[in-house]
């Protein structure tokens, strides 16, 4: 029996609720496989797909408007468990015959509720269980052939089920962790009501990329870009894992990555791993083309493009290379094509690879969370450093560097940056941080060195953290921390006098300065 045959996933129905990513993240983390479908996958879709378990999400609107996303009684009838969650629970006392309304008591926040009678869904749970609330409409009315299984402070009806058709509801949001028992409510779901074993582990996982890749490849050969970044990596060794030698990786190091992590790649990928890899040492070509340069958007550009060449020129040296594979995550999976389109900074593909290369795209990371990339990289062996490293921008150091990129300022930068960051790891706080970096601004001060004048540059300290990058605010460093890596910046790194912190949150600022 291949792994696939004993894979049961449980499918989240989006019906636009904020937290619909979140469901299969939560699911996932019980160790069940969960995907992420459009309310309105056609009922045959669904069955095709043999889920054992269907959850529904929330959503932002009401079910009784016009024009309301709707669910296909049809999917009620599949025989498969589903669990309603805010909208979702609307939805199924809707469909079935309850009554939901708009209420002058909204709940946001958190709540209690009471269990009132003995569900699967609370199995060995407590009567009294503080949860998390969203929602304007409420259900009133208990559709019939459902029993109400709790209630909260304010409203009536916090939980209902049809053990027989195995229909759940809950208003409350279990994938939130202000919902306490959140998670064993999820377990409960999944493992008691839908009978799903606990096999989706970080070995299975990549048991499965590596029989999919086998399967999609044959004997082929195969090409993957390595960035230094965790996902370019994890999908590399994958590959290695389903093609050996058939793989060749290609590192085309321009010369704007931080200190030692040229060498980092060359020997994780090349000596430990033994992967066939070709290091491209391209430094001297992207400098030369950056000379003079200072705005941010044409050195993006100018580093995007150059990326893409030395690319493919080493590409075509390859024997007869069809396939190219991707560190594609399901977060970009799910975005693109709802993904706002306004544009603040060219980040796309900068440091990337176009979409239109004449390979057949292989993308192991396609379902996969970028927590759930690093615990298979951990799985894989890959070193610490790799798995947990910060994201850094594909165009580099060059877009820290204010104004010309020159070899003399990129040197000033990495050391003040390797200082930095050895401070940061050094204090504990590198895991907490999104992102600690330095920056190298185009303008010098006068400081005093000795009995000398000196004219030279200021370094910024620029540390964030974030959830996502969308939106970000200053770390609050600790002081010491702070005069640790001043005193040893404007020690150790010749040409720099001075110090200086970052203290702006995203918006309006951005987290890299160019
Ligand atoms: P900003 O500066 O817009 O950055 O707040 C948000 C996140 O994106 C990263 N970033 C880039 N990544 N190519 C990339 O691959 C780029 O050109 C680029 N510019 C910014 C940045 O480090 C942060 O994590």
């Amino acid at each position: 029996m291949t792994f696939d045959e004993t894979l049961r996933k449980v499918l989240v129905l989006d019906f636009g609720g904020q937290y619909a990513q979140l469901i299969a993240r939560r699911i996932r983390e019980c160790r069940v496989y969960s995907e992420l479908v459009p309310y309105d996958t056609p009922v045959e879709v669904l069955r095709a797909l043999d889920p054992a378990g269907i959850v529904l999400s929330g959503g932002p609107r009401s079910v009784n408007e016009a024009g309301a996303p709707t669910l296909d009684p049809a999917v009620l009838e599949l025989g498969v468990p589903v669990l309603g969650i805010c909208y979702g629970l609307q939805l199924l006392t809707k469909l079935s015959g309850g009554v939901v309304a708009r209420t002058d008591r909204a709940e946001y926040g958190g709540m209690d509720i009471e269990v009132v009678a003995d569900s699967p869904l609370f199995h060995d749970l407590p009567r009294e269980q503080p949860s998390w609330m969203s929602h304007g409409d409420a259900v009133l009315e208990t559709p019939p052939g459902f029993t109400l299984t709790a209630r909260s402070r304010s409203l009536p009806v916090a939980a209902v089920e049809d053990t027989a058709r195995r229909l759940y509801g809950v208003q409350f949001h279990p994938e939130v962790r202000h919902t306490q028992y959140g998670q064993d409510i999820l377990k409960n779901f999944l493992y008691r009501i839908c009978d799903i074993a606990a096999v989706w582990t970080p070995v299975s996982i990549i048991e499965e990329s590596v029989s999919r890749i086998q399967a999609q490849v044959g004997d082929g050969r195969v090409v993957c870009g390595l960035s230094g970044g965790v996902d370019s990596a994890v999908a590399a060794l994958l590959a290695y894992k389903a093609v050996g030698d058939r793989l060749t990786c290609i590192f085309v190091d321009h010369g704007l990555m931080r200190k030692g992590e040229g060498e980092e790649v060359e020997n994780a990928f090349g000596r430990h791993f033994h992967v066939p890899l070709i290091h491209v040492r391209a430094q001297e070509r992207f400098l030369t083309k950056l000379a003079g340069v200072e705005d941010p958007e044409t050195k993006r550009k100018i580093i995007g493009e150059e990326f893409i060449r030395t690319f493919e020129e080493e590409a075509r040296g390859l024997d007869g290379a069809r396939f190219l594979v991707q560190g594609t995550l399901y977060s970009d999976v799910i975005e693109s094509g709802t993904r706002d389109a306004a544009k603040i900074k060219s980040h796309h593909n900068v440091g990337g690879l176009p979409e239109h290369m004449d390979f057949d795209l292989v993308e192991p990371l396609r379902m996969l969370f970028k927590d759930e990339v690093r615990v298979v990289g951990e799985e894989l062996g890959l070193p610490d450093a790799m798995v947990w490293r910060q994201p850094f921008p594909g165009p580099g150091l060059a877009i820290r560097i204010i104004g010309d990129v020159t070899e003399e300022r990129l040197h000033i930068l990495r050391e003040a940056d390797a200082i930095l960051l050895e401070e940061v790891r050094r204090a504990g706080l590198y895991r907490e941080l999104w992102q600690s970096f330095a920056v190298l601004p185009a303008i010098r001060s006068v400081g005093v060195m000795g009995d000398e004048r000196t004219y030279a540059y200021p370094i910024v300290i620029r540390a964030v953290t974030s959830e996502d990058a969308m939106t970000a605010d200053w770390a609050r460093l600790p002081y010491d921390l702070l005069e640790r890596i001043s005193s040893r910046v404007i020690n150790e790194v010749p040409g720099v006098n001075r110090v200086a912190l970052d203290v702006s949150s995203k918006p309006p600022s951005t987290i890299e300065w160019e």
